[in-house]
């Protein structure tokens, strides 16, 4: 059988532990994953940290998955999925409140490609709660994200938020 590959899209502006629970879980079900950090975003602020700084925070924090791999892209996500090759693109699902995007986005992503899957993984309960703009607030508050972010991300945030 011909290798499955996801393709797991995001901002990550920055990554959070829920996200790499994300990207760890679809790696044990694909055999690889690239995961794609968003270049222009559309619908949000503009981000804390270039594509280029989120993409060596996940490359740093996914380093001991073996089929991982991170890229920027700058197009439509499934044009991004074709060239990858990836069958299917893969997000986490962490409340009611994410499912109105979420449908939007596959019913957009379907009709624009019906033969990329749009595939959810429920979150973990520990992570139910966690977002990247709820650590930037806390962040920009003092508030400590040790837990909720890799370390270098944390650090990374302390000292960009600390001038604000
Ligand atoms: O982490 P996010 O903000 O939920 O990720 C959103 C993302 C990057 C998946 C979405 O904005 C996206 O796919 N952008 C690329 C443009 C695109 O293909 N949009 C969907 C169909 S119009």
């Amino acid at each position: 059988m011909s290798e499955r590959t996801a393709v797991c899209p995001g901002s990550y502006d920055p990554v959070t532990n829920g996200h790499l629970d994300i990207i760890g879980r679809a790696a044990n079900v694909f055999d690889r994953v690239v995961v794609g950090v968003v270049g222009n975003q559309f619908r949000k602020q503009p981000p804390l940290f270039t594509p280029e700084e989120r993409k060596v925070f996940l490359e740093d924090a996914t380093a001991d998955l073996g089929n991982v791999e991170v890229e920027i892209f700058r197009e439509l996500l499934v044009e991004f999925a074709r060239s990858k090759g990836a069958t299917a693109v893969v997000k986490g699902l962490r409340a009611i409140s994410d499912f109105e995007f979420e449908f939007e986005m596959a019913q957009l992503n379907r009709l624009l490609d019906a033969s990329v899957e749009s595939i959810y993984i429920i979150a973990s309960p520990a992570y139910s709660f966690l977002s990247s703009t709820g650590v930037k607030e806390m962040a920009t508050f003092g508030g400590d994200v040790s837990e909720l972010v890799p370390a270098p991300v944390a650090a990374a945030l302390t000292e960009r938020l600390s001038d604000r």
